[in-house]
């Protein structure tokens, strides 16, 4: 197939590309290089042997992105693009509702005028809101109790492509819950690399341990949970790639909603256990206060990827941590 990444150049994106690369299919890239560096398309090559073409375009810049679909015929849209930041979506949430959404609808806009009918999103287990169990699976109801601009993005993302799937009733749409995307390419050549001050989890015990933030604050340790810190589902980005392939299989019209994740939970301080484990040193960390918006627990029920995909995870905590720690020492030599 004949594939468009928007916001190849990013996280996920990349390892995406390298994964569809190496099942075959063409792969080219639209990204405006906000949040990544057009250098990872040499990365791409180095590991998966053929560069994508790239478009560096913004989707709001509608003739530029519809120009791209006139002069090719993309068989698929993934569509990454997108900004991300919970806590910088609270203070800027216009530029959040008019990037994601308004992105969008101009990307719909570009495929239906040129006849591109099948597209996988980038969701987020953000959608859930707050539910009683925190094991969330895609029939549960979305929306309520989204704590920030940017989940609720994503969405209203959802919707928007429901009620675009009911009025174009021969477009194939698939909605990928992503987890807490983690871990790097086990070259070590592509990982999290965002431009700025980090956000999640991994990319902050990175900045830690390469001496660039002092120390990790561990938000909160009286969560109802056994050591007390917060439970997420961590899935290897190798793996999340990998299900953007299992996903492209069973595209048919409508849309499809599957949660990508491992559908086990670990703690904070279990991720830094790991961590410490696989580099051999102890990662300075205090306790601080819970951060706001912040659930005790949640997982991912992958059942349905599993039946339908036939895809789940393969690497585990500690291959999450080593590639970390890979990408982490090729970064600091550069
Ligand atoms: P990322 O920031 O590394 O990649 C997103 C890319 O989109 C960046 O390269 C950025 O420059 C580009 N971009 C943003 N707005 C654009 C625009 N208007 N036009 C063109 N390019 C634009 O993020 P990621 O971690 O790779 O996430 C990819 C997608 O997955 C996002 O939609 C994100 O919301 C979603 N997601 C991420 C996570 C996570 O924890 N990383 C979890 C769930 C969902
Ligand atoms: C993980 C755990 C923190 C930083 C976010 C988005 C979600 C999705 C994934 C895109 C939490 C704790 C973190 C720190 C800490 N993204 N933590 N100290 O909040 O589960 O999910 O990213 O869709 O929408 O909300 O991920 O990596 O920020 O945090 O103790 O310095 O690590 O409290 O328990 P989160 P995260």
């Amino acid at each position: 197939m004949r594939i468009l990444l928007t916001g190849g150049t990013g996280y996920i994106g990349s390892h995406t590309a390298v994964e569809l690369i190496k099942q075959g299919h063409e792969v080219e890239i639209v990204d405006n290089l906000r949040n990544s560096k057009a250098s990872v398309l040499d990365r791409i090559e180095q590991i998966a042997g053929k560069k994508p073409k790239f478009y560096q375009a913004d989707l709001l810049d509608t003739e530029k992105i519809n120009q791209i679909f006139a002069e090719t015929q993309f068989d698929l849209v993934i569509h990454f693009a997108g900004l991300k930041a919970v806590g910088e979506s609270v203070e800027i949430p216009l530029e959040y509702y008019k990037n994601n959404i308004g992105g969008t609808i101009s990307l719909l806009e570009a495929m239906r005028a040129n006849n591109c009918k099948r597209i996988i999103f980038s969701s987020s287990a953000t959608v859930y809101g707050i539910q009683e169990s925190p094991e969330y699976v895609e029939t549960m109801q979305t929306g309520p109790g989204i704590s920030n601009p940017y989940g609720r993005t994503k969405y209203m993302i959802e919707e928007i492509l429901k009620d675009f799937a009911v009025a174009n009733p021969d477009f194939e749409v698939t909605i990928l819950r992503y987890f807490n995307p983690v871990g790097a390419h086990p070259s070590g050549l592509i990982g999290d690399d965002p431009n700025g001050r980090p956000n999640n989890l991994m990319p902050i015990i990175m900045h830690v341990a390469s001496g660039k933030i002092p120390y990790l604050s561990i938000f909160g340790d009286d969560y109802n949970t056994p050591d007390g810190t917060c439970i997420r589902d961590y899935i290897h980005v190798v793996d999340l790639a990998k299900g953007h392939v299992a996903a492209i299989k069973t595209l048919k019209p409508g849309v499809s909603i599957y949660n990508l994740g491992s559908g086990k939970g670990v703690s904070v301080k279990e991720m830094v256990a790991a961590f410490e484990k696989a580099s051999g040193k102890p990662l300075p960390q205090q306790i601080a206060g819970r951060r706001a918006g912040d659930l005790d627990e949640f997982y991912a029920n992958p059942a349905k990827a599993k039946a339908e995909l036939d895809w789940q995870t393969e690497l585990t905590i500690d291959d999450i941590m080593v590639d970390t720690l890979n990408y982490l020492k090729r970064e600091n030599q550069q």
